[in-house]
């Protein structure tokens, strides 16, 4: 089939590897006249393992072409996926500026009976606006909201492997031809209506947001009733009905959709006059954990931070990625940074300019009061912690991600400050 793919960002680009891989011809259009160059020399805007490499084979195959006009990039194609940005706004609820210019900008320039597959994560109910929107200027387009589940740093593989694919049209035959991309993966079709598809996204956010938060909070418990989280959690996982995922206690959670779909969900439910009471107290126990890990680290430093030098190992969001939108390290460090601290980081592929960035982990402990594991970055355990403790000025090591082996941390002469750990 011939795709087109509107946004060349995290979302697109993936969607459009993965699409060539199975098969279907894609024609990618990007407002961004030197993301269409980078792309069409064949490199990539965004860290993803293995995905330079694939994009580049599609590319070599001819089964990708990329447009810096979105009019050129839908000549020919039935489905138009568009792949925006829609950020949090203001009052917390998502912005569709980006979505709905886009709609308009191709309402009548794609092909007839063309559909457009909505992939950004909107709130339910925008499907049926841009179908009003489509209609209102004589457009014989359709709407499909057919939202994405790609875990960044896993993409690649997720894309190949979804445990679901949700698709949700007005018309049986636009879900069909959707589904029909999928020809040969095996899993789970969710067919429904197009708010109902929003929705399981903003659903799925957000009950993976609160099961996180929840072992955040048990982890506190632990703290201070003196268990060991880690010992707790897994004896809670091994119920079934509870199971193993996503119960590793860190520093709260990031990236580019959790904190803006919950806020955007909250948002949501108040304009349809329900009060999601939970979801904002997860919100806001989310906040303090951060808080928590400062609090952590000021008193590893000695009780204050002023003239402090706290060492960080982790900028990006989470491992595996080089991202670090609403990244718990970088809300911790400037936390910090308020109460006078100088913070200097390392990370193995993230970089931010609001620190102070060493080149290596023993770089960044040189002469650091107190040590913050802020990202659970594998290679943190292979530091040689008697090394860390002969450059570092002070002795204590807060890991906030639960990464590090206590007892070599403590063999090497530090103190070892995990969460929800005994003499944490
Ligand atoms: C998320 C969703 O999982 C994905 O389906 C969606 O489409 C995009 O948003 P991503 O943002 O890549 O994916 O991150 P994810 O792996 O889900 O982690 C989110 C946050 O939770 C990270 O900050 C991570 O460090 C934190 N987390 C996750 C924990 O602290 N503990 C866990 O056990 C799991």
């Amino acid at each position: 089939m011939n795709v087109s793919i509107i946004g060349a960002g995290y979302v697109g680009l993936v969607s459009a590897w993965g699409l060539t891989a199975l098969g279907h011809r894609v024609s990618v259009g990007e407002a961004d006249v030197g993301r269409v160059d980078r792309l069409k020399a064949g490199e990539t805007p965004i860290f993803e393992e293995g995905l330079t490499e694939l994009l580049s084979g599609a590319s070599e195959k001819d089964l990708i072409s990329y447009h810096s006009s979105n009019a050129e990039a839908v000549q020919g194609a039935k489905l138009v996926f568009l792949c925006l940005p829609t950020p949090e706004g203001a009052d917390g609820r998502a912005d569709l500026s980006y979505v709905e210019s886009v709609v308009d900008e191709l309402a009548n320039a794609v092909e007839p009976d063309s559909v457009f597959v909505v992939k950004s994560t909107v709130p339910p109910g925008t499907a049926a606006s841009l179908r009003k929107r489509l209609a209102d200027v004589g457009s014989s387009a359709r709407v499909v909201s057919h939202p994405e589940f790609l875990r960044e740093g896993n993409a690649v593989f997720d894309f190949m492997n979804p445990d679901r694919i949700v698709i949700g049209a007005y018309e049986a035959e636009d879900a069909d031809l959707v589904a029909g991309l999928y020809d040969g993966l095996e899993t789970e079709f969710i067919l429904t209506d197009v708010t109902s598809a929003e929705m399981i996204k903003y659903a799925s956010n957000a009950y993976l947001a609160t099961r996180l938060t929840m072992a955040n909070t048990l982890a506190n418990v632990c703290e201070a009733v003196g268990a060991d989280v880690l010992d707790v959690l897994a004896g809670v996982r091994l119920d079934h009905r509870i199971g193993p995922h996503f119960l590793q206690p860190g520093p709260g959670y990031g990236g580019s959709c959790f904190p803006k779909d919950t806020a955007a969900l909250i948002t949501v439910a108040e304009d349809a006059g329900y009060d999601f009471e939970l979801l904002r107290a997860v919100i806001e126990a989310d906040d303090r954990q951060r808080h928590r890990i400062a609090e952590k680290v000021r008193q590893a430093a000695g009780g204050g931070l002023r003239g402090r030098r706290v060492a960080m190992w982790g900028v990006a969001f989470k491992a595996g990625t080089d991202d670090v939108r609403e990244s718990p390290a970088l809300r911790i460090a400037r936390l910090l940074k308020e109460d006078g601290a100088e913070v200097v980081a390392y990370d193995p592929k993230a970089s931010s300019d609001e620190l102070t960035m060493s080149p290596s982990a023993l770089d960044a402990v040189t002469g650091a009061d107190a040590l913050l594991v802020a990202t659970e970055w594998p290679e943190f355990c292979r530091v040689d912690m008697v090394e860390v403790a002969a450059r570092m000025k002070g002795h204590r090591v807060v890991d906030s991600r639960n990464l590090l082996d206590p007892a070599q941390v403590r063999a090497a002469g530090l103190d070892y400050w995990g969460l929800g750990r005994p003499g944490a």
